[in-house]
């Protein structure tokens, strides 16, 4: 079994955090929670790559396709096409957002790493992310005007919700060479068990 220290995942600025000029901000946040970043690079990434990461089927469209049909119907909106095209539609968007100019992809590396960074990040709605996480703290989008402007909802920031998904993306994003095994001078305090060596 992996030790848990050495859980990955993959996170990605994206172009609407590039733009703000969020990047220190971001990775400082990720830094000094003690996390360690393995891989970096900033890329204008293909259309391909990005529906690949976004790898929804026909249960997902559906389902928010259903609720994005209601939230029409109560805002007396016009329905055009099938509730599962809306739901479509959100992925279309991201991949145009996403695509639109740079952004920062990275593997970062820790102590169950998937939720910590989850945690850090918050709740993919800016409107309801707690206070605190980045996209609570860094800005202030909504699925109903992301909705109402028919684009996707610029929350900052992409990150993997599982281990398995986590790996998965890294592998679409990164050349294993690309990922440097390296020890941080931070990990001894972290981890170690025995902390020989701080008292001379
Ligand atoms: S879920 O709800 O956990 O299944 O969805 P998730 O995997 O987080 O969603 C994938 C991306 O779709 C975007 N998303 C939406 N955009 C607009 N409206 C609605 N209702 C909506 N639901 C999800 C969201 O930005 C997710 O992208 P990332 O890059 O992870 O933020």
């Amino acid at each position: 079994m992996q030790h848990p220290k050495k859980e990955q995942t993959f996170v990605i600025i994206k172009p609407d955090g590039v733009q703000r000029s969020l990047i220190g901000e971001i990775i400082s946040r990720f830094e000094r929670v003690g996390l360690k970043i393995t891989a970096m690079k900033l890329l204008v990434p293909e259309a391909e790559q990005c529906w690949k990461h976004y790898n929804k089927d026909d249960a997902w469209f559906q389902t928010k396709g259903d609720r994005i049909v209601k939230n029409r119907e109560e805002n007396n909106m016009p329905i055009d096409k099938p509730a599962i095209e809306y739901g479509r539609d959100i992925i279309g968007q991201l991949v145009t957002f996403m695509t639109a100019g740079p952004v920062l992809a990275m593997v970062i590396e820790g102590n169950q790493a998937v939720g910590i960074v989850t945690k850090l990040v918050g709740g993919t709605e800016p409107l309801t992310s707690d206070i605190g996480t980045i996209r609570g703290d860094y800005t202030l989008d909504s699925y109903e005007l992301s909705g109402i402007d028919e684009r996707a909802v610029r929350n900052l920031i992409h990150c993997s919700d599982k281990p398995e998904e986590a790996e998965r993306e890294i592998k679409i994003w990164f050349d294993e060479k690309e990922i440097i095994s390296y020890r941080s001078i931070n990990e001894a305090m972290l981890y170690d068990v025995n902390l020989d060596g701080i008292l001379e």
